[in-house]
């Protein structure tokens, strides 16, 4: 579904210019310009990089907050703005648009993310509005845009006017539920469209899954089985056993990397919801051989390390493969322990050998709309053309893993995506040349609640704490 009003796209947006134009003149303030709060300071110079450079925020945000020495509630307080503004980037676009007289495109960049930050605290927080405009102010000041810092006091103050619930409700008066969704929980349309197909049209459970991607996600780890006990990792991390995969366990805060067993390669940060995936194809029956596995698109490894460790004990021989080197070699890293197997090169090159592989793992590159809460810019940078090309390429993908597989073999297609395109599109188009058969995949998820009437398995944030991985088992005919 198209966008009704294209928000803006932190991070591709072209740069349009040295200074903000126009605009009431700033408040005069004798003396040297203000310093700026550190954690405010972190989160703007976070939205710079996100905009101007096309930065990763979860990649960026750690490294500011060590190079400006913040830690407990300031880094808390950079992390919330910062992620929060980055993640409603556009919707505030379009508040603003409605409260500066020009194009926002005709703004100075670092201008504009000044506005973004103060109309999130404005609308997004408890922080008292006053606060939120002075320390903008502030901030403008400090960091060289002293000359718009009265436009900012002014924009700011005409933002203030109404409260976030106001301002979406104005945003979509004239449109459809869906776009007033979209707009209410900072999506664009076209990603809200793609969850609510993904749920059977059903808006209320829509607006779940939309609203549980603002929150911050726990982090998961994976306990290596034969490397390391859950129980003890529960002991070593204090966090509580996931519900579902036997070797999860979920954390609500404190650095995983920190952890003696991380550091010492017997566990690792997985999402649950990744591992149940992995242990799926682990667990889909299969008549006759079955020694020898195939992870397609490895990189960076977290599947193939766990289907290691799920396949020694079996005695099966693992291979990977991954287009990229440098990932290929994350995924060598990954799996040093049980010596897998790594080849670098387009998986639709890769040829059988030994009559084709038992199980193949396709972890196909997607777009990641099942992981938006950890990557707070993802879904401003995606558009719908993006789904359509990574369709073409996963459908593409899936035909050859298939080809790569022994009669009877069973193949594991898995996006960490949700969008129909993507998900059950791609399965019904291999489906239909008659050389793969659909799964009931239900079974090879185990205590896993709520997922619907198959054959196929969706895992949603809002309904399992996972991120939104899709999983199809297709098996080769004999
Ligand atoms: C979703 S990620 C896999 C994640 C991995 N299974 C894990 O759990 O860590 C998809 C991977 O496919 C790789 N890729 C993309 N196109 C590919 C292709 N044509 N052939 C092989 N790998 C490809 C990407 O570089 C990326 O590393």
């Amino acid at each position: 579904m198209a966008e009704a009003r294209g928000p803006r796209r932190p991070g591709r947006r072209p740069s349009t210019g040295p200074a903000a134009r126009g605009g009431s003149r700033p408040p005069s303030r004798p003396g040297p310009p203000p310093s700026a709060d550190p954690s405010r300071r972190v989160a703007y110079l976070l939205l710079r990089a996100v905009d101007a450079e096309g930065a990763y925020a979860n990649l960026v945000l750690p490294s500011l907050i060590s190079e400006h020495r913040l830690a407990g509630r300031d880094a808390a307080l950079a992390t919330e703005l910062g992620y929060g503004t980055v993640r409603a980037a556009g919707t505030l676009d379009e508040i603003l648009a409605r409260c500066v007289d020009r194009a926002l495109d005709e703004l100075d960049p670092a201008v504009r993310d000044l506005l973004r930050l103060g109309a999130y605290q404005l609308l997004r927080t408890r922080i008292p509005a006053h606060a939120a405009v002075a320390t903008t102010v502030d901030l403008a000041r400090a960091t060289g845009s002293v000359r718009a810092s009265g436009l900012v006091n002014a924009v700011l103050r005409k933002v203030g006017t109404d409260d976030w619930d106001g301002w979406t409700a104005r945003l979509s008066e004239d449109g459809e539920p869906l776009r007033r969704l979209a707009v209410r929980t900072a999506h664009p349309q076209w990603i809200a469209a793609a969850f609510a197909d993904a749920l059977g049209g059903d808006l209320d459970e829509t607006a779940a899954a939309l609203a549980a991607d603002d929150e911050r996600p726990q982090t998961h780890l994976v306990a290596w089985p034969g490397r390391i006990d859950r129980a003890e990792l529960l002991a070593e991390s204090g966090g509580t056993p996931g519900p579902y995969s036997p070797f999860a366990i979920r954390l609500d805060g404190g650095d995983p990397g920190a952890l003696a067993a991380v550091r010492g390669r017997l566990a690792a940060v997985q999402d649950e919801g990744s591992q149940l995936c992995a242990l799926a194809l682990a667990a889909a029956p299969l008549d006759g051989r079955d020694e020898r596995w195939l992870d397609l698109c490895a990189g960076p490894g977290g599947k193939t390390a766990l289907l290691a460790a799920l396949g020694a004990p079996r005695g099966v021989r693992l291979e990977a493969n991954e287009l990229r080197p440098h990932r290929a070699e994350l995924v060598r890293s990954a799996t040093e322990f049980w010596q897998v197997p790594v080849s670098v090169g387009d998986a639709r090159e890769v040829t059988p050998t030994d009559g084709g592989w038992d199980r193949i793992l396709l972890d196909a590159p997607c777009t990641g709309l099942g992981a938006l809460r950890r990557r707070p810019e993802a879904r401003w940078r995606r558009d719908p053309g993006d789904v359509a090309q990574l369709a073409e390429l996963q459908t593409g993908l899936l035909r050859h893993a298939l080809e790569l597989l022994r009669p009877g073999g069973v193949v594991a297609y898995v996006t960490c995506s949700p969008h129909p395109a993507e998900t059950t599109a791609v399965v019904s188009a291999v489906v239909a040349d008659g050389r793969a058969e659909l799964i009931d995949a239900r079974p090879a998820f185990p205590g896993v609640d709520d997922l619907g009437a198959g054959p196929t398995v969706q895992l949603w944030p809002h309904r399992h704490g996972t991120d939104a991985m899709f999983c199809a088992l297709l098996r080769r005919p004999c």
